[in-house]
């Protein structure tokens, strides 16, 4: 099976832990598009009633193009499950996210969410962070400071833009900066030191935060806890 269908695989699979009347944060990416596009044909055939909170302005609108009812963060009580993706999970279920730059609504929907679900193809899983350069949202007022900060500390920040050069902005209007970290050996000090630095929004070291990965493998899903 190639990637594109054990996306596909574990999208429509998140889709047995939506039940009726569920308020349910819908994450951002490639895999979790499917998981939308199969949602979307459950909550239609069992006319299901369901609300949805987007975290990112492209799920929102895919998932108001298929009819799915979406709501903001504040019109609501509480998420009840939240399905979203990663780019790289530990072998403890810590993960990298913010590869879409999607990483600051997430964690918002993921800290508000009463469980956490992570659907992703066996290719993301490793034995330690890193490998995958780590998203930190910025704000953009003297970000040139920041990414003098990083380089010194051996982070080597590249400021993500994209394929036509312009600065990538977030849905808060922010920028993105990808540190190349290689190995990350402590994510806990690293997210301490990023959490108390000046003008970082939020970076995408999302620790202790996932209860449940489905992984799509060549030979079907298994489900980590
Ligand atoms: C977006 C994210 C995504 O969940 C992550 O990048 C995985 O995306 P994909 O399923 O396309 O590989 O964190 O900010």
């Amino acid at each position: 099976m190639n990637q594109e269908t054990l996306k596909k695989l574990v999208g429509k699979y998140a889709t047995r832990y939506v039940e009726d009347d569920m308020t349910v944060g819908v994450g951002s990416g490639t895999t979790v598009k499917y998981f939308v596009e199969a949602l979307a044909e459950k909550v239609k055939n069992n006319n299901l009633k369901i609300k949805c909170v987007a975290t990112s302005s492209q799920t929102a609108r895919q998932a108001k193009r298929l009819k799915l009812p979406v709501y903001s963060l504040c019109d609501i009580n509480q998420i009840d499950l939240t399905i979203d993706g990663a780019d790289e999970i530990d072998s403890n279920m810590n993960g990298i996210k913010g590869g879409g730059a999607a990483l600051l609504r997430e964690k918002i929907v993921a800290t508000n969410s009463q469980k956490n679900i992570w659907i992703v193809d066996h290719s993301k899983l490793v034995k330690n962070l890193g490998r995958f350069p780590l998203p930190v949202e910025v704000i953009p007022f003297g970000y040139e400071q920041l990414m003098k900060k990083f380089e010194a500390l051996g982070y080597q920040p590249v400021l993500r833009t994209n394929e036509t050069s312009a600065i990538v902005k977030t849905d808060s209007n922010n920028y993105i900066l990808d540190l190349h970290l290689g190995k990350i050996n402590d994510p806990i000090k690293l997210a301490t030191i990023l959490d108390s630095t000046v003008g970082v929004v939020e970076h995408g070291l999302f620790l202790n935060v996932v209860d449940e990965v489905v992984v799509g493998n060549s030979d079907g899903i298994s489900v980590l806890k």
